[in-house]
């Protein structure tokens, strides 16, 4: 155990503290705090801890609003930050990542986009079943525990209808005795839920995922789904109501499967296409390659104002997403290959000739030193990489850079306000 006082916050959001010259990086604790910490993790050049006790809160410090039987939400390890400052500090990670980890220089850093909605954002949930006091909990674990479930009545991430759905799921769990899945002795059936929400059509999609054992159903208006994930290849073993969610996106009518990603705030996602479509700059003409483009989102956002739209995505039931989301959208010039962008992108070349853009919206990994290399051949005069993480952006910039590219512009844009992540549009051209 130390006391520590924070001096600043790290790169993915713990607070910073030096103890006689030695980092110790401090999850829960923010810039300003006296806490006391326990080390978890010891190595020659820092150490990583968590807060135990906060001895004396930063002067800056606003009251935690999101709260779980007495416990801070671990969804919004910032909310502790007014929001002001959050956007700042958000901005200076990005420059920090570019500078420090990427060299970078010479291009301009834009204003962070702030979030439309501060607090209830987030179109997916995902909660674990536990129990407490001999009754079954549905909710968060507790920061830095894998066994301990705390039960959530209101996240105020969430919006009311996803808190009222997971409630009803726990009640329903609760009236027919149910009991969490025990990961050590393996007994109890109920392993987590995930709850799905689209934004703008109303749509709730209630996602269980139980251990083999068999439950009585839940009621039909759950939408639920039930997988027997015992060893995680049992597959769904019965749907109640819709496996597919239904989402608008800029004017795009959107059908998502399970399997499928969407960005989780559905009103900053439209921000950050806009962004990236201002970055594009299309004319009506150009060829454009969506890598990693998921159910087609950006992809078909911008097709109105390109020639042509070829999408790139590795999971099948995604493409499949896109391919049906064309359709519905009555989008004739797009077309969407399944594949690792590994492999898949000297086909897609071969298929579809050169590109006039190239958009990368990657995972939080980034893009491996070979896919860059694979965009590179692309030869496209533009690159728009969209990025959840700026410190992978930085370096695949960075080699970028070094194969002939200049980076022109960055956007830092706010999509999880109360958390640490920052989401960033970057703009590439050939020099
Ligand atoms: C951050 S998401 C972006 C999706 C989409 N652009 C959007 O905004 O909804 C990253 C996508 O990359 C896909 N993906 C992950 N690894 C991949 C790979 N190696 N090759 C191709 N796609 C991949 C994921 O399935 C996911 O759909």
């Amino acid at each position: 155990m130390l006391e520590l006082e924070i001096d600043s916050l790290a790169q993915g959001g713990r607070g910073v503290a030096r103890a006689n010259g030695y980092v110790v990086f401090v999850s829960g604790a923010l810039p300003g705090d006296r806490v006391l910490a326990r080390l978890q993790k010891t190595k020659r050049a820092y150490a990583e801890g968590a807060v135990v006790e906060l001895l004396r809160p930063s002067s800056a410090r606003i009251a935690d609003r999101c709260v779980h039987d007495g416990e801070p939400c671990p969804g919004a390890s910032w909310q502790g930050l007014p929001y002001k400052r959050q956007l700042a500090e958000k901005r200076a990670h990005v420059a920090d990542a570019l500078d420090r980890l990427g060299g970078l220089e010479g291009f301009e850093l834009e204003p962070i986009e702030p979030a439309v909605e501060p607090w209830r954002y987030r179109n997916k949930l995902e909660y674990s079943f536990g129990e407490r006091g001999g009754e079954i909990a549905l909710g968060f674990h507790r920061r830095g525990s894998w066994h301990e479930v705390v039960n959530v009545d209101d996240c105020l991430l969430a919006s009311e209808a996803n808190n009222r759905a997971r409630n009803d799921v726990r009640a329903w769990a609760s009236a027919e005795d149910l009991a969490a899945y025990d990961r050590s002795t393996r007994d109890g059936a109920l392993r987590n839920l995930v709850v799905r929400e689209g934004r703008r059509t109303g749509q709730i999609q209630t996602r269980l995922v139980t251990s083999a054992i068999e439950i009585p159903r839940p009621p039909t208006d759950l939408h639920t789904v039930i997988e027997g994930s015992g060893s995680g290849t049992d597959g769904p073993t019965g749907a109640l109501g819709s496996e597919r969610l239904f989402e608008k996106v800029r004017g795009l009518e959107l059908r998502l499967s399970a399997t499928a990603f969407l960005q989780t705030n559905t009103e900053m996602a439209e921000r950050l296409y806009a962004i990236a479509g201002d970055f594009a700059a299309l004319s009506g003409t150009q060829r454009v390659f969506d890598l990693y483009c998921g159910i087609g989102t950006i992809g078909l956002s911008l097709a109105s104002s390109a020639g042509e739209v070829w999408g790139l995505e590795s999971v099948p039931e995604a493409v499949a997403d896109a391919e049906e989301n064309a359709r519905r959208n009555e989008i004739s010039n797009a077309r969407f290959l399944c594949a690792d962008a590994r492999l898949g992108i000297r086909p897609l070349l071969d298929r579809a000739g050169r590109p006039d853009v190239v958009i990368v919206d990657p995972p939080r990994a980034g893009l491996s030193k070979k896919v860059v290399r694979r965009v590179v051949e692309c030869e496209a005069p533009r690159i728009v990489y969209v990025s959840c993480n700026p410190t992978t952006l930085a370096p695949n910039t960075a080699q970028l850079v070094e194969a002939g590219y200049t980076l022109r512009r960055v956007k830092p844009v706010d999509m999880f306000p109360q958390t640490p992540h920052v989401e960033c549009v970057a703009l590439l051209e050939r020099s």
